[in-house]
């Protein structure tokens, strides 16, 4: 199937810029409000606290960041940040939250090594690299999910961790193939982990990727994936045999 000859069940495929001005992508009913650990914590979403990850980093005369991707209120971010206040680590411990709606829950006092940015991560690049980042439940509401994982990886120190949720079902070929095996392998054969089961993808250290799709456009009609949200479909042109 392409995209110029799509039967009448096809969907509408409409790019990003457009995409960042649907409900579906930003909305009330979005929970934007998850803390760094709990039942609505990033661990949980995560198997991971990344700010404990970002701790582990730490070691002497090393500065580390933590970044997180589509960070809603900016929630987990802030605790992180009063943490690393009172560890007097603002000096060594940076963390930026980047959300496409810039309705960031309130900071509190001296959090100066905390930066929330209001942008589109269709188009925003970061001027350093980072031991972690994560994406917790924002890749569902990305067009070209597969292009942020591959900058992502590349946004990584040396030893440095991405992780994000991610569902195979909102990735869709173009020619009908099944998905899942396809994207997942080409991930392996990138250094990245994909979990099926929860719905994960990980990378460990910074990689350049290329992986063989090509971005068509997205369905914001899709509906309701496994987390219960209606989520965007992301439609690629598998670029090998
Ligand atoms: C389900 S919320 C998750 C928020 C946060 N990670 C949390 O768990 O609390 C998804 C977020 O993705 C953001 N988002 C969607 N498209 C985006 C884009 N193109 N660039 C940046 N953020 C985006 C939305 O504004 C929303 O805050």
């Amino acid at each position: 199937m392409s995209h110029s000859d799509n039967s009448a069940a096809s969907p509408r495929l409409v790019p990003d810029e457009m995409l960042e001005q649907s409900g579906i992508v930003a909305n009330c009913r979005m929970n934007r409000e998850r803390t760094l650990s709990g039942t609505n914590g990033y661990d949980t979403e995560l198997g991971y606290n990344p700010f404990d990850l970002l701790l582990s980093k730490l070691c002497p005369g090393r500065t580390v960041g933590w970044l997180d991707l589509c960070c809603g209120s900016g929630r987990a971010l802030i605790e992180a940040a009063n943490h690393i206040q009172m560890m007097q680590l603002a000096d060594r411990c940076e963390v930026i939250g980047v959300d496409l709606v810039g309705m960031f829950a309130r900071e509190t006092a001296d959090q100066s090594c905390l930066k929330l940015v209001t942008a589109s991560l269709t188009s925003w690049y970061p001027n350093r690299q980072f031991e972690v980042i994560s994406c917790v439940h924002g890749l569902h509401y990305i067009g070209d999910k597969l292009g942020l994982i591959s900058r992502a990886a590349s946004w990584l120190t040396e030893d440095g961790v991405f992780l994000s949720n991610l569902s195979m079902e909102n990735i869709k070929l173009s020619d009908g193939r099944p998905v899942k095996k396809i994207v997942a392998a080409e991930l392996r054969k990138c250094g990245l982990v994909y979990d099926a089961t929860r719905k994960r993808v990980f990378c460990h250290g910074r990689r350049q990727i290329e992986l063989p799709f090509r971005y068509l456009g997205s369905d914001d009609q899709a509906g309701p994936n496994y987390t219960g949200q209606p989520a965007v479909d992301s439609y690629y042109e598998l670029l090998i045999a």
